[in-house]
This record gives C-alpha cells, sequence and structure tokens, in this order.
C-alpha cells in the first residue's frame, strides 16, 4: 500500500505520517510538501531515514511535477492535508488560499483519475458550516448542515469540498471527506491560538486576546483526528462526508488562563486587542455518524491533552524558537503590531 500525503511538513499531517508509520509499518508513505513558511522539515527528521518513507519537495499545483509523482509511486491512498490553513492570514492576503486551497486539490484529483487512485480523501474542516450563536447550546454541526463560510480561508476550503464530490458524482472518482474541529497538539504552527499563547507566555509577552475572548471552539488532540482519517480510509464509505470532534467546547478566554496557570505566568499578560474581521462565534461538531458508523471515539480528554502539550513546546524549544526568531517577527509586527 502506497500513500501520497500532502502537506506532510505541517502541523496535522505530519502528527498523520508518525501514526501512519507506526500503526501500518508495511505502508509506504510518500509526503508531497511545497514547504511553505508553514512546513517544516525538521518536523519530518525522526522518519526521514525510514526506507518505507520519502519527502518529496514539490507544490500541490504543479500539475507537471504531481503527475512525475504519480507516475513514479502509482499510489493506492491520496490525503490531501496541503492548504493555507491560517484564517488571518486569508483575511490579509486571499488570493494564495484560492490557488492552493481550490486549484491545488484539482490537480491532485486529476492526477487520482489519470492513474486509478483507489481514494482521494480531502482532509476539510468545520468551518465550512460558518458559525453558531452562543445562547443555543442544543445546535451542532451536522454533515446535513448548510455551507456557509465567513473568511476567504473557509470560503476556500468550502469549495475544495464542493468540487471534490462533483469529481465523485461526475467522473466516479472515489473520494471521501473529513470536517474536524479545531486540532492542538505538537508541531503546531506558533501563530495559532494555543502555541502562540504558550510560546508568548514561556516569553513573557503580551497574550493577545482578539475582542471579549467570549468565542467558542471544540478542541480535538491530533492523533485523535489522524486516528479518524486512518478509519476513515479503511472502513469509510466513498462519496460520504464524516465530521470529526470531541464534544470539547471551550471559549478561547478560558484556554488562555488555562495555560497561564499550568504555565504559572500571571494573567496580567493576557490583552484584548481588536476583533478578527468576521470572527465566528462558535463551532460544534456532531460526531455521531462516524460513531456509530465506523466505531470512532476520541482517546484523549482535554484536560490531558493540553498538559501534554504544554510539555511538549517546554521540552522542544528548539523548534519553535527557531520559528519565531526569523520571519515570522515581521508577520507578528504586522498582524499584532497596532491592533
Ligand atoms: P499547516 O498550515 O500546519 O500545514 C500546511 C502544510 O501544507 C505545510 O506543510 C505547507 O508547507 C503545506 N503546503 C501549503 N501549500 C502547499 C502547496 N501549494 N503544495 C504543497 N504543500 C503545501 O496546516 P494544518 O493545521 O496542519 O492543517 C492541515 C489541513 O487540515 C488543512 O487542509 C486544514 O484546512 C485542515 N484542518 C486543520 C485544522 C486545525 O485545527 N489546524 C482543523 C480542521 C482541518
Ligand atoms: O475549526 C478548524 C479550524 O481551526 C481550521 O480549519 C483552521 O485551519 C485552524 O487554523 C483553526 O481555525 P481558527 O481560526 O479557529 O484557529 P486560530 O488558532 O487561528 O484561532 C482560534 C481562536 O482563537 C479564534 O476564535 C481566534 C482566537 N485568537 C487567535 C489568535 C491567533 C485569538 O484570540 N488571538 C490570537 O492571537
Amino acid at each position: 500500500m502506497t500513500i501520497i500525503v500532502t502537506g506532510g511538513a505541517g502541523f496535522i499531517g505530519s502528527n498523520f505520517i508518525f501514526h501512519m508509520l507506526k500503526v501500518h509499518p508495511g505502508w509506504r508513505i510518500v509526503c508531497l510538501d511545497k514547504l511553505t513558511y508553514a512546513g517544516n522539515i525538521s518536523t519530518l527528521a525522526p522518519v526521514m531515514d525510514k526506507p518505507n518513507f520519502r519527502f518529496v519537495r514539490a507544490d500541490i499545483c504543479d500539475r507537471a511535477a504531481v503527475d512525475s509523482l504519480f507516475a513514479e509511486e502509482k499510489p493506492d491512498i491520496v490525503v490531501n492535508f496541503a492548504a493555507e490553513s491560517h484564517v488571518d492570514r486569508s483575511i490579509e492576503d486571499p488570493g494564495i488560499f484560492l490557488q492552493t486551497n481550490i486549484l491545488g486539490t484539482q490537480v491532485l484529483m486529476d492526477a487520482c483519475r489519470k492513474y486509478g487512485v483507489k481514494r482521494f480523501h480531502q482532509v476539510s474542516t468545520d468551518e465550512v458550516y460558518g458559525d453558531l450563536p452562543l445562547d443555543r447550546p442544543d445546535l451542532l454541526f451536522t454533515e446535513e448542515t448548510p455551507i456557509h463560510t465567513s473568511s476567504p480561508y473557509s470560503a476556500s476550503k468550502a469549495s475544495a469540498d464542493l468540487l471534490v464530490m462533483a469529481y465523485h458524482r461526475t467522473y466516479g472518482l472515489p473520494v471521501t471527506v473529513s470536517r474536524c474541529s479545531n486540532n492542538y497538539g505538537p508541531y503546531q504552527f506558533p501563530e495559532k491560538l494555543i502555541p502562540l499563547m504558550i510560546a508568548n507566555a514561556l516569553n513573557d509577552k503580551p497574550l493577545p486576546v482578539y475582542g471579549e475572548g467570549l468565542n467558542v471552539r471544540d478542541w480535538l488532540y491530533v492523533e485523535d483526528h489522524c486516528r479518524a482519517i486512518d478509519l476513515i480510509l479503511r472502513s469509510g464509505k466513498t462519496g460520504e462526508i464524516y465530521n470529526i470532534g470531541g464534544h470539547n467546547e471551550m471559549r478561547n478566554i478560558d484556554i488562555v488562563r488555562l495555560i497561564c496557570r499550568e504555565l504559572g505566568k500571571s494573567e496580567s499578560l493576557i490583552t484584548h486587542v481588536t476583533d478578527r474581521k468576521g470572527h465566528d462565534m462558535r463551532y460544534a461538531i456532531d460526531p455521531t455518524k462516524i460513531h456509530t458508523e465506523l466505531g470512532w471515539l476520541p482517546e484523549t480528554k482535554f484536560a490531558d491533552g493540553i498538559v501534554k502539550t504544554i510539555r511538549w513546546y517546554l521540552d522542544n524549544r528548539p523548534w519553535w524558537e527557531e520559528i519565531v526568531s526569523g520571519e515570522y517577527q515581521n508577520y507578528y509586527r504586522k498582524m499584532y503590531g497596532d491592533r
């Protein structure tokens, strides 16, 4: 079995590669990644020398490069994690989001058709459903919830989902789609809420909470997401969409306070800054379908996962310190300078 994993040098993709090499030691994994600012080749160092692992630097939008890799590897499965993934960046500069997230997905699916790939799995997001009100805790996103996007990022992911389902209906491409809630865990790029707050707190820098910090996200430990995708690849039905989430809704402000507590830092570091434009209020996944049809359940409780994650950032300072010392400084000044 040969799997091409796109975006495997990023946060979830790298965790997925580690997971798959551990649970399917006989499978061959080929990582295709452009190494944008969010991709980090050093993350994959522990598996680089494995005989059943290969890394290829390429852009999923590059038809010739994708075609020659598929011709060489003849993959059975393609899992597409490659994407521009940060909502704030999509608000600043949407173009690359449309390019990579929509057109890149098309290039991959065309190659899947040409080479008779047995499964194309699209890693999507709960953000395609838009948001839910805070005063209706009874409402959750199901797979039937209409697409209703807010940011250029979520619009690009929703567009890709529609294209994936169109390739299934029109060409019979064997696809599956998963829509997961917010992930946290090791190797997450420190522009996202949890690693950003950990890194800033460790450096005694202000902790920039957007608005009042009352927005709710539904957090899932990254390994639980990886297990769910593995299960969908093996037992999921083609043409189906699966929501992934663990009923773990938390307000941003409570997460930031918890990080302060765990690190022994003062909450006076918390600084309320101008809100994100079009900021989604609440995400909450109903995972009934993946639970009843495939038997998936999350294994890591948030209380344990967040402690493990903080421990990882403490034990792996060089990994994120190198990131926050480079080009990231310009990004940070631009995004937070006069916020
Ligand atoms: P990430 O930003 O950490 O990693 C993205 C990876 O894709 C990087 O390695 C980057 O180099 C690579 N990449 C970007 N453009 C590319 C291109 N044109 N060609 C090849 N490689 C390219 O992202 P992540 O948080 O790991 O998210 C992975 C996927 O999961 C994304 O599709 C995202 O939409 C989805 N998702 C993320 C979350 C979350 O909480 N992080 C939740 C649900 C779904
Ligand atoms: O729900 C899944 C999505 O989760 C994925 O599809 C995206 O790829 C992923 O980036 C994530 O999107 P969010 O916008 O929810 O994640 P982010 O970490 O950027 O922000 C989480 C919440 O924290 C959000 O309400 C905004 C807030 N926030 C974020 C940052 C970076 C702050 O208050 N301050 C910050 O500095």
